[in-house]
This record gives C-alpha cells, structure tokens and sequence, in this order.
C-alpha cells in the first residue's frame, strides 16, 4: 500500500472525538498514535525572543485544537513547550500527555555519535516528559559541540559521520525515549546513505515545502520508502532567516484563495495536505490558528492543482550557512546533492 493511499485509510477511520477532524499517518515506529497531519510550529526568529509569549501561544493552540508540535534544541522553545503542556494538563485541556504528539530536533553541535542520548536526555528534561514521539536529525552537519546558533560558525563546520549519528538516533527508540525517529533537510541521496546501514528506517523526513519549493523529486523517493515528508515553512516564512516573502505575494494563489473564498494560507495549507504531506504551521495569532486548521471539508479543483503544480520554483531557505570553502560541503550542490 503506498503511503496516501494508507493515509486516506487512516483518516478515513477518524474517530469523531478526534482533535477537529485532522487526518492522522500510522508512521513507522514503537508508537501506537498516528501522527496528526497538521501541526504546530514553534520556530521564531530571532530564536528565544519571544519565550515569554510562547508558552502561552502554545497553550491558545492547545485550545483551539492542535495536538501536534514541533520544537527543536536550536529554537529555545521546547521549555516554554512543556510549561504549556503542564499547564493545558492542570486546566484539563487535555486528559493526558499521550492525546499530543512531540517533536524535538538534535542540533547540529550535537551531531556525534556521544553526544545524541545526552541531547535527547536534556530536551526531555527541558520539555519535562519521559518520552518524544518523534525525534530528528536537525540537519545533514555536524559542528563542533558545544554551540546553539544559526548561523553556525563555519570553521566549526566537520564532517558527520551518518552511521553512527544514526545508530545513535535508533538506540534512542530502543530505549524508549522517543517513538520515532527521522531526519530533516536530507536530501535523497543522504537518505539513501542512511538507509544503507539502518536497522530502524527514518519515519519522517521534515523540509522545507510549499507551492513555490515542490520537493516533487524528493517527494516521490519518499513514498517509494515510506518515508513521511513534513512541510516547514508551508506559507514561505516570511520575515526570518529562512523565510521567503514570495509564497504569501504570489498572484496565482492570491487568484485561487479568492476565487474559492478562503485565504491565501489556506490555499497553501491544503495544497500541501493534498500532495500527502504532514503540514507545519505557525501562528502567534488565535484567529489564524484556528483558520489555519480549517482545510480539511473542501478541495482544489484539478485545474487549481494544476496551475499551482506549474508554478516556476524558488527555494527560499539554500542554507549557505552549511557551505564553506574548508568544510565538508564546499558548495550547495554538495550540500544538497543537486536537489536545489
Ligand atoms: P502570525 O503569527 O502573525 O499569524 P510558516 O508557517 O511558513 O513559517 O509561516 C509563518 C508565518 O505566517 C508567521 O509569520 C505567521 O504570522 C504567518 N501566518 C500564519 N498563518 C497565517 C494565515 N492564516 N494568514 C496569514 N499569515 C499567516
């Protein structure tokens, strides 16, 4: 069964107490929870300048009804996380841990073989659970240990050692401290490399996707190998690092969104939904968080799909911070395997 066919089966045996009707993935892991579709983003740039308000950001999107979220080491939100989550528990927002599903990343200074169960250790204790539903290699880099940052300083660029970066990931679900595991920002061919010596294949490979960076090349290998894609930056991200303002102004989606009634961001949302992705989206705003959940009764035409399927291609985030003349990618096609 290929992967959206499984996906349909699956969210076609939604319960209706399900968390407003978002369709669910059986990944490949120890886990008995389907990985909800739609997610919530916790990445804010500059990172840790709104820990303050995040907490309680995460907490109006508990409300509203997103049960699934994203952090990572890098992003100095999975405490601000974890404060919502015991909060939403006190308030009874939800029953227990397990209704949500949790993702954490492995930063780059972390990317060695030692240093992957400590790191996983920390985030648990910073997110105070006892467990990850799903755990990432943040990016194909390693740095030398010890800093937090984007942009990495490019003389700590080394080279990662992937197999045992990655047996280090697989004795982390071993152990049980995280249900999955997966990889994020790889390429196919990095992806091949890990699953040449995997004992435990990546469920998941998070990348940047929208209706301006298809990943139809990546895309298709993934669903070859069952590996779920993840959409960040489904809406461009614009106004950070790695954002691009071109997703939000683009006439064609404009066109659409106002042709069918629904906004730009929907558009974006569903078509991501549609090519049988799991989709992360970020809002600080209660109204936006709840439109954004709101792509799940209505369709694109075939025709929509097809002019958006046309659309000329612009990676907003090529991560030159991860290229340098002494380090281990030397160019961005190095780092990305031409996939740019
Ligand atoms: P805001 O928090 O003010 O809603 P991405 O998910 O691609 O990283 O994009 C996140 C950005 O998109 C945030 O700046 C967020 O701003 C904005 N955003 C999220 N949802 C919507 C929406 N429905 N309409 C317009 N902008 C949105």
């Amino acid at each position: 069964m290929d992967a959206r066919t499984k996906m349909q089966e699956s969210s076609s045996q939604l319960s209706a107490t399900s968390y407003q009707s978002v369709p669910t993935f059986p990944l490949h892991s120890t886990n008995d929870k389907a990985i909800p579709l739609l997610g919530f983003g916790t990445a804010e740039y500059p990172f840790g300048a709104s820990i303050d308000t995040m907490k309680q950001t995460i907490l109006e999107a508990i409300e509203v009804g997103y049960r699934h979220f994203d952090t990572a080491a890098l992003y100095q939100t999975e405490q601000p996380l974890g404060e919502a989550i015991s909060d939403a528990l006190r308030l009874r927002l939800i029953k227990s841990r397990d209704e949500l599903f949790i993702t954490s990343k492995l930063w780059c200074s972390d990317a060695h073989h030692d240093c992957v169960l400590p790191a996983l250790k920390k985030t648990l204790k910073n997110l105070k659970l006892e467990y990850l539903d799903l755990y990432l290699i943040h990016w194909p880099v390693s740095v030398k240990p010890g800093e937090y940052e984007l942009p990495v300083k490019k003389k700590d660029l080394v080279p990662i050692d992937l197999k045992s970066v990655w047996e280090a990931m697989e004795e982390c679900q071993a152990l049980g401290l995280t249900k999955s595991i997966g990889v994020s920002n790889f390429s196919c061919k990095k992806l091949e490399t890990i699953l040449s010596t995997a004992k435990i294949p990546p469920a998941v490979n998070q990348v940047e996707m929208n209706p301006m960076w298809q990943q139809k090349k990546l895309r298709k290998f993934c669903d070859e190998k069952g590996i779920l894609i993840e959409s960040y930056s489904p809406l461009g991200a614009k106004g950070t690092l790695w954002g691009t303002n071109r997703v939000m102004e683009c006439e064609l989606l404009k066109e659409i969104a106002q042709a069918k009634g629904k906004s730009l961001a929907q558009v974006c949302l569903r078509w991501a939904y549609e090519q049988g992705v799991c989709v992360l989206v970020k809002s600080f705003n209660k109204e936006r968080m709840k439109q954004n959940l709101d792509i799940f009764d209505w369709k694109l035409s075939a025709e929509e799909s097809r002019k958006i399927s046309q659309l000329p291609q612009f990676k907003g985030f090529p991560a030159g911070e991860f290229v340098s003349d002494d380090g281990p990618y030397k160019s961005l096609e190095e780092l990305w395997d031409g996939e740019i």
